[in-house]
C-alpha cells in the first residue's frame, strides 16, 4: 500500500469507530494504529488531526483522543432567523466595491480592477524582505497603533511637508479612506464627491448615510468654481479629491485648482480628504507635489498606499493629518483593528528603502507607459464611434466615452459573454451619468492581451 492507501483506510476505519462508539469512547493510541496499519506516526497524527478539524474526535494531550461530544450532523442550516435579528435597516452598499474584485474565469482578458498583475509585482525583494522581517527578534510582537516609526518617517519623506507623528499606518488605502470618512463626518452630513469618482468612496459615504454632492471634473480635475458654490449651498466640510492621475477618468488637478480649493478648504473651514492613490504609478512625470505638502493648518487629510504600485498583498498605508483630526483618525484606527502586522510594516521599509524599489518603479513606468500607449491607440483604432478625452498621465485606467446611444452595462455583460472584462461607468457616478463609458484597465494586463480584449470588445460593440 502506498501512503496515501493507508491513511486512506487509517482515515475509514477511525471513522467507523467513531461512528460505533458511544460519546467519550477512547480511540486506541498513536502507536496501536501505527502498528495495526503499517503507518508512519506522522500519518496517524495527520488523520487524528483532519477528524479533529470535522469536530469528529477530541485531542486531550497526554489522556488520548477520544470520540467527540456532539458529532456535526449533515442538516442544511436555517439562517431565516438572521433576517429578524438584522432588521429591515438597508444594508451597506459595498456592491460596487466588490464588483471590482470580480475574478475572471479562465480565458477571459481582463480590462478591469486595480492593481498591478504579477508580471509587475517583485516577488524576489519583496519575499526576501518578509523574510528578513520574520526572522528579527520580536517579529510577532505587537506593533505601535500608530504604526511603526521608520516606517511613518518614510512616508512622511515621500510625502513632503509632513512630519513622522502625522502619519498613521493603516492596512491599504481602502480602510484609511473608510476610517476617514467616517471620522470626519457624522451620519446625515454632506459631503462633497468628484463625478465621476473611485466606486469604493461612493459605497463609504452611502454605507455611513451621508448625503452626496457631486461636484463635476474636466480635463483639468475637480471644478473648482461649482466646489465654490456646492460648498455654500451643502454645509459640506468634507471634500474627497484625487487631485492625480484621478480613477477613473485620468485627470490631475491642474495647478490653479489646487490653490483654490487649498483656499476654498480654508475659507468654508472644510477637510480635504486627498486620495494619492497613483502618486508611484506616474508615466509621463514629474507629478505635481502633494496638497498636503501645501497646507499648513490642518485642512488636508492625505492617503496614500503601497498595495497599488508595489503589490496587492502589500496591504499597508499611510493616513495624514494634523491636530485633532489626527486624534479622531486614530482613535477610529484603534477601533477598527488596532495595529497593522509588524512584519508586513518592517517588510515594507525594507523593500522601500533598497535599491530594488527604485528598479521596481522605473519598471512600472515604463511598463505602463507602453500598455497605456496600446491600449489607446486599439481604442481610437478599432472601438468606432467611442472616444478618449483625457490621456492619463498616469495610474492604470482609460476612462472611454462610448457611442451615444450604447448602454454601458449592458455592453460590459456582453463583454463578459465575449471573453473580456471590463467595467461599466455608471458604478463610478454617484448620481445619474452625464453619458455611457467604459473603464478600460491596463494595469493588469501585458500588451499582447490588451490588443486581444479590445478586438473582443469591437465584436461586441459592432454586434
Ligand atoms: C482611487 C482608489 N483609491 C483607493 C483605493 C484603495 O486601494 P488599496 O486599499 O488597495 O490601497 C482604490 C482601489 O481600487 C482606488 O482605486
Amino acid at each position: 500500500m502506498n501512503d496515501d492507501n493507508s491513511r486512506g483506510a487509517l482515515l475509514s476505519a477511525l471513522r467507523d469507530l467513531v461512528a460505533a462508539g458511544p460519546v467519550g469512547a477512547r480511540l486506541p493510541s498513536v502507536r496501536e494504529l501505527q502498528r495495526h496499519f503499517q503507518v508512519s506516526p506522522l500519518t496517524v497524527q495527520q488523520a487524528v488531526r483532519q477528524l479533529n478539524g470535522e469536530g469528529l474526535v477530541d485531542v486531550r494531550p497526554g489522556a488520548g483522543t477520544f470520540v467527540a461530544a456532539a458529532p456535526p450532523t449533515t442538516r442544511s442550516a436555517d439562517l431565516g432567523w438572521q433576517h429578524v435579528a438584522l432588521g429591515g435597516h438597508a444594508p451597506p452598499d459595498a456592491s460596487r466595491t466588490l464588483a471590482l474584485h470580480a475574478e475572471p474565469g479562465a480565458g477571459v482578458v481582463r480590462l478591469a480592477g486595480g492593481y498591478l498583475d504579477q508580471t509587475l509585482v517583485p516577488e524576489k525583494p519583496l519575499s526576501a524582505a518578509l523574510a528578513r522581517a520574520v526572522r528579527r527578534t520580536g517579529a510577532w510582537g505587537r506593533a505601535p497603533v500608530e504604526g511603526i516609526e521608520s516606517l511613518r518617517q518614510l512616508f512622511a519623506r515621500e510625502i513632503g511637508g509632513v512630519d513622522a507623528a502625522d502619519v498613521l499606518i493603516t492596512s491599504g488605502g481602502q480602510s484609511a479612506l473608510s476610517i476617514a470618512i467616517r471620522a470626519l463626518t457624522r451620519p446625515g452630513d454632506a459631503v462633497v464627491l468628484e463625478t465621476p469618482t473611485y466606486a469604493g468612496f461612493i459605497s463609504i459615504a452611502r454605507s455611513h448615510a451621508l448625503e452626496v454632492h457631486p461636484v463635476p471634473t474636466d480635463a483639468d480635475g475637480l471644478r473648482t468654481d461649482v466646489l465654490d458654490r456646492v460648498l455654500a449651498s451643502s454645509g459640506a466640510r468634507l471634500v474627497v479629491v484625487q487631485p492625480l492621475h484621478a480613477n477613473p477618468t485620468g485627470s490631475t488637478l491642474a495647478a490653479g485648482r489646487r490653490r483654490e480649493l487649498l483656499a476654498l478648504a480654508r475659507s468654508y473651514g472644510a477637510f480635504v480628504l486627498e486620495d494619492d492613490y497613483a502618486r508611484d504609478l506616474t508615466i509621463d512625470g514629474p507629478a505635481p507635489s502633494t496638497l498636503v505638502s501645501q497646507d499648513v493648518d490642518g485642512h488636508v487629510v492625505h492617503v496614500r498606499s503601497l498595495s497599488k504600485p508595489v503589490a496587492p498583498a502589500l496591504r499597508v498605508a499611510a493616513l495624514v493629518a494634523r491636530g485633532p483630526a489626527l486624534n479622531r483618525l486614530r482613535a477610529a484606527k484603534t477601533l477598527d483593528d488596532f495595529y497593522v502586522s509588524r512584519p508586513l510594516q518592517e517588510a515594507a521599509v525594507d523593500f522601500l528603502s533598497s535599491p530594488a524599489a527604485g528598479r521596481h518603479r522605473r519598471t512600472v513606468a515604463r511598463e505602463l507607459g507602453a500598455r497605456r500607449d496600446t491600449l489607446l491607440s486599439e481604442v481610437r483604432a478599432r472601438l468606432a464611434g467611442a472616444s478618449v478625452d483625457t490621456v492619463p498621465g498616469g495610474g492604470m485606467h482609460l476612462w472611454v466615452r462610448l457611442p451615444d446611444g450604447v448602454d454601458d452595462v449592458d455592453l460590459a455583460a456582453r463583454a463578459r459573454g465575449a471573453g473580456v472584462l471590463v467595467s461599466a461607468g455608471s458604478a463610478w457616478f454617484p448620481t445619474e451619468p452625464d453619458a455611457s463609458y467604459l473603464r478600460l484597465t491596463y494595469g493588469e494586463t501585458p500588451v499582447p492581451l490588451l490588443v486581444e480584449g479590445v478586438r473582443r470588445l469591437a465584436t461586441v460593440l459592432v454586434g
